[in-house]
């Protein structure tokens, strides 16, 4: 299998090229990032000298560089994670939002189709069906789309499109929508990484409204083992939910990581609320375990120790994010290009790592 994996040096993309790059010797992954503020080639360090691993620099809104990486890589499927992820960013200024998630998506459509690509997966979310009250059931794939930040309205008209292209073209696409990731690499300005990494700095934990926002958290790797299985059983047409059923208000999320890093509750400060902020999410993932067989491996509790631990193991990583220095490795690996631009490599100059 030759895949196609756009923002794979992403916090879920570079877990999920690693993943597939373990467990499927045969696979080869061409990973076509536009390398944004979130793109951190540092995330796949360790894949350096893979040579089932080719690295291109490019940006799914950009037709002719699109077209010329399916012309040159000749893949057999696409798995699209390339987005802008950060709901506070996307509430800052929606205009990259619009282009990468809805304009990108639509531009990696319309190139899929006419080099007849068996499989295109959508990477999507569970925020595109809006927020929950405390006593509703949780989201099934039938909820009607309902979002309520820029991010998640431009993941919902992103998924309207591809099932447009499955309707009116036979695109066999598929679309997982996941609840909140946790692990290794995230970026940290989302809750996990951002309270744990502040926490060790023994800096303030800004904890939003009242704290009692609930989220359905699962692992990284579990998203991924999700993805892998829709990608390669998954029925075409078809969205699937992934989720752990696993709930947890952000306020007992925030209180739990200060217990295992041993950090007093002082730390936490209650800040102004996110404007729309979604109250509830919660993940109805039958259909995926019923149909495909899955089922999630991590439990949030028995695991965060881990995960803190990681960020403890991994200091020169995120300190590296957050002091900005981590934007000068692309350019020490790939000579003198500018990293917030989007044409440093063309496709004739891939990259082997
Ligand atoms: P991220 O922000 O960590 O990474 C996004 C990656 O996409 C980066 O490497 C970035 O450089 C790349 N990118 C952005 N715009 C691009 C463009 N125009 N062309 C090419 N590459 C581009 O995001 P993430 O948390 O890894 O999320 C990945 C995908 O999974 C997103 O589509 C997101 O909506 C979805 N998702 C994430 C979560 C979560 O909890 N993180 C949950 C459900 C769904
Ligand atoms: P986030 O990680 O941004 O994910 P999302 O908004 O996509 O669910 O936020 C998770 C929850 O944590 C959300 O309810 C907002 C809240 N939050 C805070 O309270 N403080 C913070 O500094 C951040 C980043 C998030």
């Amino acid at each position: 299998m030759r895949l196609l994996v756009t923002g794979g040096l992403g916090f879920v993309g570079s877990n999920f090229v690693r993943r597939v790059l373990r467990l499927h010797p045969q696979w080869h992954v061409i990973n076509f990032d536009k390398v944004t503020y979130a793109g951190n080639p540092e995330n796949l360090k360790d894949l350096e000298d893979e040579a089932r691993h080719t690295f291109v620099r490019g940006d799914i809104a950009d037709p002719l560089k699109v077209d010329e990486v399916l012309r040159w890589a000749g893949v057999d499927a696409i798995v699209n994670f390339a987005a802008e992820s950060h709901v506070d960013r996307s509430i800052m200024d929606a205009s990259p939002f619009v282009e990468a998630n809805i304009k990108g998506t639509q531009v990696l459509l319309d190139t899929a189709r006419r080099h007849d690509i068996g499989r295109f997966l959508q990477v999507s979310t569970d925020e595109v069906y809006g927020s929950l009250g405390f006593d509703d059931p949780p989201f099934t794939e039938s909820t009607p789309l309902a979002p309520n930040s820029p991010y998640s309205a431009s993941k919902a008209a992103a998924d309207l499109l591809v099932r447009s292209y499955f309707k009116t073209y036979g695109l066999p696409a598929v679309i997982t929508r996941c609840s909140n990731n946790y692990g290794p690499y995230q970026f940290p300005e989302k809750l996990i990484p951002l309270m744990i990494t502040n926490a060790m700095e023994d800096k303030p934990l800004p904890v939003y409204g009242d704290g009692l926002n609930v989220r359905d958290w699962i692992h990284v790797e579990d998203h991924c083992s999700a993805i892998e299985a829709v990608l390669t059983e998954g029925r075409p047409g078809e969205v699937y939910n992934v989720g752990a059923d696993c709930e947890i208000r952000n306020i007992e999320i925030v209180k739990g990581v200060l217990t295992v890093l041993r950090k007093p509750d002082s730390l936490i400060t209650y800040v102004k609320d996110r404007p729309g902020h979604d109250r509830r999410y919660a993940m109805d993932s039958t259909k995926l375990r019923q149909e495909l067989g899955w089922t999630p491996q991590y439990d949030f509790w028995d695991v965060l120790p881990w995960i803190v631990g990681w960020y403890k193991q991994n200091e020169q990583w995120w300190r590296r994010v957050k002091s900005g220095e981590y934007r000068k490795y692309y350019e020490e690996m790939y000579g003198h290009r500018e990293v917030a631009g989007t044409t440093a490599v063309t496709a004739g100059e891939e990259t082997h790592r």
